[in-house]
Formats: structure tokens, sequence, C-alpha cells
């Protein structure tokens, strides 16, 4: 009976680190991971170049647009994983289980919140926003308080955003490197 128990949960394991997330998310996951990640490095270092500078103004300019493009394809990412759902998750305690999906969670939430301020810091300044060259509708006026709102929240939300990424880069890690559930797999193109 145990013997026969402990073949099905294997033969379930297995199953298990062999199912993988849908081919368009894997694609989403990397590209939008590969973006994020560049976004937080552009952004913290273009913060503290001096201002007038013109790489600086070349640099937000393809932050912005960077930044757009990515809320655009997180978008699409949300409305794959509508459609597809994800494999469940390999046999693990409950609190790495809760501490996975509050993470991967946050992410999301953090992945629409980031453009979201950025764009709306944006919108209150005279110059507009461009995306990839081209001027957005303007709606916004410009208002130094409300730039100031929208970019001071933006800056808090890049830190918490950053810690997120580290904590979900060492919980892949675990898996791999410590469990070796194969969880990596899931999620590798
Ligand atoms: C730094 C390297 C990264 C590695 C090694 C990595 C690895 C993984 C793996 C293995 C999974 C699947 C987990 C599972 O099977 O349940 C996953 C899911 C996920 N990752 Fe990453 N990731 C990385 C970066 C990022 C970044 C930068 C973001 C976004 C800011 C991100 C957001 C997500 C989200 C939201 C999920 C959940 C997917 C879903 O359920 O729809 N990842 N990641
Ligand atoms: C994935 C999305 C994004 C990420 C990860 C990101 C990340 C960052 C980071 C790390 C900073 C530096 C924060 C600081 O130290 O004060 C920053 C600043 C900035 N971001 Fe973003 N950003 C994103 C999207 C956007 C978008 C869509 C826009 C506008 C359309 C934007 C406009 C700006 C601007 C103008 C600043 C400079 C703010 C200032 O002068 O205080 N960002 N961003």
């Amino acid at each position: 009976m145990t013997a026969a128990r402990t073949a099905a949960a294997t033969q379930d394991e297995t199953r298990v680190a062999h199912e993988h997330f849908a081919r368009p998310l894997i694609a989403l996951h990397w590209i939008i991971a590969v973006c994020i990640i560049a976004m937080l490095c552009i952004g913290f270092y273009m913060v503290g170049l001096p201002r007038g500078m013109a790489f600086k103004s070349t640099l937000i300019n393809f932050h912005k647009s960077l930044g757009i493009t990515i809320f655009l394809l997180v978008l699409i990412r949300i409305l794959v994983r509508l459609a597809y759902g994800r494999p469940p998750l390999p046999p693990m305690g409950a609190w790495q289980r809760a501490a996975a999906s509050t993470t991967q969670g946050l992410l999301y939430v953090g992945m629409i919140a980031m453009p979201l301020t950025g764009y709306l810091g944006s919108s209150f300044n005279k110059f507009g926003t461009r995306l990839w060259g081209v001027l957005l509708p303007q709606w916004g006026w410009d208002d130094k308080a409300m730039r100031e709102l929208f970019f001071g929240i933006h800056g808090y939300l890049a830190w918490i955003m950053a810690a997120l990424v580290v904590l979900h880069f060492l919980g892949a890690m675990k898996h791999q490197l410590i469990d070796k559930d194969g969880l990596l797999r899931r999620m590798w193109p």
C-alpha cells in the first residue's frame, strides 16, 4: 500500500517536473524579464546623470518608450496566461507555495504599476510623452506636484520591484541547486 502510494507520488512528481508553461508564456516571461532588469538598471543610472545632459534626455526617452512597450507586452501576457493557465506547482511546503505565489503575484502588480506610475508622472509635463519618437496624445498639464507624486511612487516601487526580482531569482536557484526538482525547466525555452 505504502509502496504503491510512493510509486504513485514519484510518478506524479515526474509528471509535474516535466510539465511546462505554454510556449508563448515562456517567451513572454524571458523577454519581459530581460527588459524589466534592463529598465531598473537604466532608471537608477539615468536619474544620477547631470541635468541638461543630452545623453540623459536620450536615455529618459528610451526608458519611456521601452517602459510603455513592456506595459503592452504585460497586458498580452496576462491575456495569454488567462487563456492557457499554468502547470500545477511541484510538491513543496505550504510556506514555500505561499511565498512563490505571493512573489509572482506581486511581480505582476509591479509590472503594471511601474509603467503606469512612470507614464502618469511623464504626463504632467509640458513636453508630453513620446513612444519611439511619436508624440502620444497629451491629456495632462504641467504640474510639478503631480509629477513629484507619481515619480516618488515610481522610485519607491522600483526598489520593491528590484527586491522582488532578487527574491524570485533566489527562489528559482533554490529549486534548481538545492531541491533539484526541475522547476526551472518548466519555464525554460
Ligand atoms: C532573474 C532571472 C529569472 C529566473 C531564473 C526566473 C525563473 C522563473 C521560473 C522558473 C518560473 C516558473 C515557476 C513555476 O514553475 O512555478 C517563473 C515564473 C514567473 N516569473 Fe520569473 N524568473 C526570472 C526573472 C523574472 C523577472 C525579472 C520577472 C518580472 C519582473 C519574473 C516574473 C515571473 C512571474 C510573474 C512568474 C509567474 C508566471 C505565471 O504564473 O504566470 N521573472 N520565473
Ligand atoms: C517596466 C517599467 C519600468 C521600470 C522597471 C522603471 C524603472 C525606473 C527606475 C528604477 C527609475 C529610477 C527611480 C529613482 O531612483 O528615482 C525610473 C525613473 C523614471 N522613469 Fe521609469 N520605469 C518603468 C517604466 C517607465 C515608464 C513607462 C515611464 C514613462 C512613460 C517612465 C519614466 C520614468 C522617468 C521620467 C523617470 C525619472 C524620474 C525622475 O526624474 O525622478 N518609467 N524608472
